[in-house]
């Protein structure tokens, strides 16, 4: 479930390159995107990472953020993450308040995620979409696809076909890992 080593230091090096310092994490696991995110960013920044899991995955992974010094970085919320997102939004102070924002949750809400955390986003941040390669199967015809990832190749279709289309950002579709795309707000 955790991105490969090469896309999390791609991550690592664009957070550096954009010198972040506030970032939003959807969909932790064990915290391994986290943790590199987490080391990637400087020691006064702020990292909002929403999971609705936390006994099960996030807290296998904390012992190593502990470790590494860099827990006091991270502001875990435990939720579902479209009800942390309106929470964010209803208490109006986080408009525009992110560098960088990392999407690595359930699929099929992608869409809704992009809709909510464009608003989170400064002008000239970044969103990063991952899995938008679905294995592949983006670029199969369906009846190729085996039948349990069909429902995943749609909203992933989906998904593509909005973020190329969508005026508020510019991408690029890194072919790393399980496909990555990479948004710049624009306005
Ligand atoms: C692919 S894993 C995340 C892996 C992590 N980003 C990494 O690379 O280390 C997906 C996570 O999304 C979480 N998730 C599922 N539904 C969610 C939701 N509605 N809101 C937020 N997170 C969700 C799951 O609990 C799971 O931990």
């Amino acid at each position: 479930m955790n991105v490969p080593p090469d896309e999390g230091l791609l991550l690592s090096l664009l957070l550096k390159i954009m010198n972040a310092k506030r970032t939003l994490e959807i969909g932790v696991f064990t915290g391994y995107s986290l943790l590199t995110t987490a080391f990637a960013l400087p020691a006064d920044s702020q990292i909002v990472a929403i999971d609705p899991d936390h006994r099960e995955a996030y807290e296998v992974g904390l012992p190593f953020i502990q470790k590494a010094g860099v827990e006091h970085k991270i502001n875990f919320i435990q939720s579902d993450a479209l009800s942390a997102l309106h929470g964010m939004q209803s208490n109006g102070e986080s408009a525009e308040m992110f560098d960088f924002v990392f999407v690595d949750a359930d699929k099929p809400n992608y869409i809704k995620y992009h809709e909510q955390v464009i608003k989170l986003v400064k002008v000239g941040g970044v969103i990063a979409y991952d899995n938008t390669l679905y294995r592949g199967f983006v670029a199969s015809p369906e009846k190729e696809v085996p039948e349990q990832f069909q429902v995943g190749r749609k909203v992933i279709r989906d998904l593509n076909t909005l973020l190329a289309s969508d005026p508020r950002v510019e991408i690029s579709l890194v072919p790393i890992g399980d496909g990555l795309t990479l948004c710049r707000r624009i306005v």
